[in-house]
């Protein structure tokens, strides 16, 4: 008599599973995402992002043409299939490329800057491990229209804010830049000579990026490649002297504003529309090395689109990574109030170091610093700002502020002038007051 099996799973083998590298999300996990998402997009929401959703499925054009052809993504990472109508459709692989696809396409580009937010599924055909799926989930901010150091330093605060929502403490961020058009093609230049003595000794998917576009091949996870890149020229030796500058001054500013950085000559990212700053995130818990997000600058990808030449930043967290190393954190964030306005540019820097201050005692504020005072006026007006601190050379040089409540029907009310050092206390006691109304 044949023993009875006790191991047999009947009718659970043959069920059907989640799709390798795809995770079905309930219970407890569910939940954190929702507190992730919830928390972020706070974040995001005090710094006057909007949420955008766009189509899960986009023309394969969409992200050939922006991500690049040789990037690992486009290359051998995308969901790629031909539809009924034989047209080559892909599932995103990131969400950048369809946001400003569609900020061209819905001619959302006419009143720039403009802030948007996303957030959902992402699709790569990766090897999946530890925090490295398939399917995986993304929340998303782009800035598009102000090209500034200071934007810059605006998103990387943001990301380490929105880590710090949800009670992630420990981190690093690591940042570069991969300067402007004429930077790159010269760095290309120096690694094409520096590889070409290599050539033989690179893995054979780096022989085909040698021809194709060089630069990849310093994001080869390939043990070979690594080895050469090691020794490779860095871009910091071939930066123009505006890269160079816009550089310097985003490192100024991330100091200013006690954001702690790493540089990283190596982070060339694995996407091909970044110019200028790029910069990712990692946790500082060992046991976790992989990027919790990344981000950076892009110049040309709204007119790759056929929209205007303007330049745009931005960053995306990974979710299921977040999940990870996520440790329960409260945060109630309000909605933005306050604007910090330079009258002049002369008055940029100092007025930024204010709106810093003030982002740090907890108080959500914008910085306006685009077009002349008003067209900057209304600017603030359309993001709903209801307390202007509007600092000009005279308030410099007097350690005032001059204050403008938007919202006030009474004139006498309407422009105030105010010891700069009694700033942050005036605006606490005038949010709770309206809190309390
Ligand atoms: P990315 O570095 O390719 O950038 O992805 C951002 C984050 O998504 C990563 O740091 C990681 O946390 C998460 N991620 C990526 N691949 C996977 C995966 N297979 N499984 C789990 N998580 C993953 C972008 O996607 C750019 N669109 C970011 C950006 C926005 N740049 C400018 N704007």
């Amino acid at each position: 008599m044949t023993p009875p099996d006790f191991f047999d799973m009947g009718a659970r083998d043959n069920m059907f599973r989640p799709v390798r590298g795809m995770k079905d999300l309930y219970g407890p996990d569910a939940e954190k995402y929702n507190f992730i998402f919830t928390k972020i997009k706070a974040v995001g929401e005090s710094y006057g992002f909007n949420l955008i959703y766009t189509p899960l499925l986009e023309n394969t054009d969409v992200f050939q043409r922006s991500i690049g052809d040789e990037t690992d993504v486009v290359s051998k990472e995308m969901y790629t299939f031909l539809d009924k109508g034989n047209e080559s459709m892909t599932l995103r692989p990131e969400g950048t490329a369809g946001v400003i696809r569609s900020v061209v396409s819905e001619n959302l580009a006419q009143k720039l800057p403009i802030k948007l937010m996303y957030c959902g599924e992402m699709f790569r055909y990766d090897r999946p491990q530890k925090g490295r799926f398939r399917q995986f989930r993304q929340i998303g901010f782009e800035y598009i229209g102000d090209k500034s150091p200071y934007t810059d330093v605006l998103l990387i605060a943001m990301a380490a804010e929105s880590l710090q929502a949800i009670g992630i403490l420990d981190f690093n961020i690591k940042i570069n830049t991969l300067g402007d058009e004429e930077t790159r093609e010269n760095y290309t230049k120096a690694i094409v000579k520096y590889l070409s003595r290599h050539e033989e000794n690179l893995s054979e998917d780096s022989k085909l990026r040698f021809k194709r576009n060089p630069l990849r091949i310093l994001d080869s996870k390939d043990k070979r490649d690594l080895d050469i890149c090691s020794m490779a020229p860095i871009i910091m030796d071939y930066l123009n002297k505006e890269s160079r500058q816009y550089f310097e001054k985003v490192c100024k500013l991330l100091e200013a504003c006690k954001i702690n950085y790493e540089i990283n000559n190596f982070l060339v990212r694995g996407l091909d529309y970044y110019s200028h700053t790029a910069f990712e995130i990692q946790s500082a818990n060992t046991s976790y090395r992989e990027a919790l997000g990344g981000g950076g600058r892009y110049d040309k990808l709204l007119s790759i689109f056929g929209g205007p030449d303007v330049s745009g930043i931005g960053f995306a967290l990974g979710i299921e990574r977040l999940m990870l190393i996520l440790k329960n954190g409260i945060l109630v964030r309000e909605p933005i109030r306050v604007a910090v306005i330079p009258v002049d540019e002369p008055e940029n820097d100092y007025s930024f170091s204010i709106f810093r201050e003030l982002q740090t005692c907890g108080i959500n504020a914008d910085f306006i610093h685009i077009g002349n005072l008003s067209k900057k006026m209304k600017t603030a007006d359309r993001l709903g700002v209801k307390i202007a601190v509007i600092l000009g050379e005279a308030e410099m040089k007097s350690g005032t502020a001059t204050i403008k409540i938007m919202d006030s029907s009474d004139t006498s009310e309407k422009h105030k002038t105010i010891d700069i050092n009694k700033l942050t206390a005036f605006l606490k006691w005038n949010i709770e007051e309206r809190d309390r109304a």
